[in-house]
């Protein structure tokens, strides 16, 4: 598979097997997102991985759809703003940045080994911070929730065209 069969692999999946993730696809997701680039290398993530019963539940609270409870596991990436690289010109913390690249090498991944994933940011963030205790400096960016898909794999949604998107000057 080269690299945008995988691109084109992965879609937002929204009803999942209750089938366990093998800890090595798990691993592997992870350290994809280890690897991910960050402004000045800084690093600035934390990956809460939710496995437990008691966690789950938590978890679904926060963002109360039904298909997000059908997932056997979620990745919440998160990312420490004083830990990130702060561009000194205009203040722009690249906190958000970092965290979106490796949010994206999580669900590649995940395409690649044969799992489907979600980016959800439209969760409560308040409830999230009462919930999982995180300290002031630590927020959640994305919640992405893998498992075996349990739905014919998608095409892609429609994307606009090179016309409308690319400028070269
Ligand atoms: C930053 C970001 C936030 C998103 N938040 C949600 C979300 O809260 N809930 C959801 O169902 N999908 C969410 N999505 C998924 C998008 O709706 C989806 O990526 C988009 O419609 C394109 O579809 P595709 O991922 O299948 O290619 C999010 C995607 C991104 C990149």
């Amino acid at each position: 598979m080269d690299f945008q069969e995988l691109v084109r692999k992965r879609f937002s999946a929204r009803n999942y097997r209750p089938d366990e993730v093998e800890t090595s696809k798990l691993d592997y997701i992870l350290e994809c997102a280890r690897l991910a680039p960050s402004a000045v290398n800084f690093q600035p993530w934390k990956f809460l991985v939710i496995k437990s019963e008691r966690q789950k539940e938590n978890i679904r609270q926060c963002y109360d759809r039904e298909w997000f409870k059908t997932a056997p596991l979620y990745v919440v990436v998160c990312v420490d703003k004083s830990v990130a690289w702060v561009r000194k010109s205009d203040n722009k913390n690249h906190a958000d940045v970092d965290a979106s690249i490796a949010a994206e090498h999580i669900c590649l991944a995940a395409a690649e080994v044969g799992l489907g994933s979600c980016w959800v940011c439209n969760f409560n963030p308040d409830l999230f911070a009462e919930l999982f205790h995180m300290s002031a400096e630590v927020f959640p960016v994305a919640i992405i929730p893998l498992g075996y898909v349990n739905e014919t794999p998608k095409h892609l949604s429609e994307r606009k065209s090179m016309e409308e998107i690319v400028t070269v000057l």
